[in-house]
């Protein structure tokens, strides 16, 4: 869960880095993302570390949910006799969405890749313009399209916000102080990944980016 997880956030924090980019302008960015194609020739060919990064991050995702299909079930194997009244709810908020945050997530993935990564879903779709494709996809008369984006990033924020506060928990000091940290170092976290995220959409919806 920890491993995948780590992985999933690392593509996390780098795709939100290139997002950025946006706003270096078009030509920059559409380098940038034209780059991603050839990084690692000539050792590899075109496009070889883009399908080795998928392949891993396909793996990593299957492999998250396996691992949170097998903790699940060993949780409930601890205590077979479920508790009478579950009047009081243990956890956060982000701690009991992880399971339909997390469903809701890879449903986002999977429009975002037939939106942005193929363009079928896209007004544009033009592979060779990732940059137009982002300002057709948020153009003003398209907000519910930010809308929809503007869900599923606060989904990855809440996802994320548990599984970091998870992590740092593991890693720090198992005391009152040490959980107070870690929840403020998760929180920080969270917010800046969203902030990072929303700020494209946003920005083309409000004509900064065009
Ligand atoms: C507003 C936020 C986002 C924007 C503007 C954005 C933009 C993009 C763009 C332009 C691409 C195509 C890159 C290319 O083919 O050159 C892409 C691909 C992708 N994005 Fe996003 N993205 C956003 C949020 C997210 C989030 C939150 C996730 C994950 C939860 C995500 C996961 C992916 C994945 C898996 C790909 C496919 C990469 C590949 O081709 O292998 N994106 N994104």
């Amino acid at each position: 869960m920890a491993v995948t997880g780590i992985l999933l956030a690392l593509f996390l924090i780098v795709h939100m880095l290139g997002n950025l980019k946006i706003f270096t302008g078009e030509t920059s960015f559409d380098h940038y993302a034209h780059w991603l194609r050839d990084i690692g020739t000539p050792l590899l060919p075109h496009t070889w570390y883009l399908w080795i990064q998928r392949t891993v991050l396909t793996v990593a995702v299957v492999a998250h949910i396996v691992a949170a299909t097998v903790l699940a079930r060993r949780a409930r194997a601890a205590r077979p006799v479920r508790y009478a009244h579950r009047k009081k709810v243990n956890g956060s908020y982000a701690a009991r969405t992880m399971r339909w945050g997390g469903v809701i997530i890879l449903l986002f993935v999977i429009y975002h890749i037939l939106d942005l990564t193929t363009g079928h879903l896209n007004p544009q779709g033009d592979a060779s313009n990732p940059y137009g494709n982002v300002v057709a996809d948020f153009a003003p008369e398209r907000w519910y399209v930010t809308l929809f984006y503007t869900l599923a990033i606060v989904a990855v924020g809440f996802h994320l916000r548990h599984g970091a506060f998870s992590a740092f928990r593991s890693l720090g000091q198992q005391t009152p102080r040490g959980e107070r940290r870690a929840r403020t170092a998760a929180l920080v976290f969270a917010v800046l990944l969203c902030a990072g995220y929303l700020v494209v959409p946003f920005a083309v919806l409000t004509g900064l980016v065009s």
